[in-house]
């Protein structure tokens, strides 16, 4: 079934679909309010979550649909070794559409391969956040009246956070976009993100250790909170995990048209008298993501009536390599065959199907 795992699964005409989608359902919620009626969402959240999973379930609550689901690992059989593919089969035959979160990279993908009703990636790990991306989208393209010709600053923990990645492989496909990366070094925007997204598409980026130097010229940041979860070591986490603190005083530096993105939930990124500035516009963005989650189970939907299939990866290998990222599914399935995807054939440059770790073939 067609489902939504990576950005990228979309075409930027398919994404302005959901735009145009999302902006009709708030001007016009009625028309809407009965458009999944008898069907049912799946939420499968294997990590915590408040905003994605709720807004999620407002979503089809919206659209006149119900919802069934779990909200951590520990309620579900996963607990008791069910393996994703397994747990995707059986909520296919109790529910329409499913929304899975899970802190293994690639497990929303294995999810999708086996069930036969669309499955929506609502985080993996610290690899992809596509609704994240879908509601990040709609912001910048309501506060600013584009998703072109911008200025984006990205701000704190680049290398876990997913919704970065995310972000980054959509506004790639948008015209004249340039980005500043503003990170310590230690949590720099991973090589295959920079390689293959933001080289592929021939984009300007600069990185930098400086927030109040990008400030100036930015008419986006995106902050990002420091993904504690994600880090080995704990000491690591504590050294850097005020790095970035925006306050109202660092705010006088942008210019008046910027707008501040935050996927949430903050932590300190954020000073809360920042809140007060009207170019703070995270807590819209948390809004607007609930706008696109429907268009997006509107469309998912439509397209398993239709019977449209997720598309083939072409170019893999199996079994030839091994994936050793502790963090991709096949490292805890066993069974999970391991399948690359060829990413530069003059190279022998080759990528996990599941978290995209690279192998170069000798
Ligand atoms: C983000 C996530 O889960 O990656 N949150 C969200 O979905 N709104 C960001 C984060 O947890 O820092």
């Amino acid at each position: 079934m067609r489902s939504l795992i990576d950005i990228v699964d979309f075409s930027v005409e398919e994404l302005d679909e959901l735009l145009k989608t999302a902006c009709d359902i708030i001007e016009n919620p009625a028309k809407y309010a009965e458009s999944c009626k008898g069907k049912k969402l799946a939420t499968l959240f294997f990590e915590p979550s408040t905003r994605t999973r709720l807004s999620f379930e407002a979503a089809m609550m919206e659209l006149g649909g119900n919802v069934l689901g779990f909200s951590e690992a520990s309620s579900s059989s996963a607990s008791k070794g069910e393996s994703v593919a397994d747990t995707a089969k059986m909520i296919s035959c109790y529910a329409d559409i499913i929304a899975m979160r899970h802190p293994k990279e690639g497990a929303p993908y294995v999810a999708a391969k086996s069930a036969w009703i669309p499955v929506i990636n609502a985080g993996d790990g610290g690899h992809c956040h596509p609704t994240q991306t879908l509601a990040d989208l709609l912001t910048i393209y309501r506060e600013l009246g584009r998703l072109e010709n911008l200025t984006v600053g990205f701000c704190g923990d680049l290398k876990y956070g997913r919704t970065v990645h995310s972000l980054l492989a959509a506004l790639a496909r948008y015209k004249n976009i340039k980005v500043v990366l503003i990170s310590p070094e230690e949590l720099k925007l991973p090589k295959y993100v920079k390689y293959d997204v933001l080289d592929k598409a021939g984009m300007e980026y600069v990185e930098t250790t400086s927030l109040e130097e990008s400030m100036p010229q930015l008419d986006v940041l995106y902050m990002t909170r420091i993904q504690r979860e994600r880090f080995d070591s704990f000491d690591e986490y504590e050294r850097l995990k005020d790095s970035y603190i925006l306050t109202a005083e660092k705010m006088q530096l942008g210019k008046d048209t910027m707008r501040v993105l935050h996927p949430l939930p903050r932590v300190n990124e954020i000073s809360v008298a920042v809140d007060n500035d009207p170019r703070a516009a995270y807590f819209r963005q948390a809004l607007n993501g609930k706008y696109m989650r429907m268009a997006l189970i509107l469309k998912l939907l439509k397209e398993a009536e239709e019977g449209r299939q997720m598309e083939q990866i072409q170019n893999t290998v199996t079994n030839e390599f091994y994936c050793d990222n502790p963090r991709c599914i096949s490292s805890v399935e066993q069974e999970l065959p391991h399948v690359f995807k060829c990413v530069n054939p003059e190279m022998g440059i080759y990528r996990c199907i599941y978290c995209e770790a690279k192998k170069t073939r000798k």
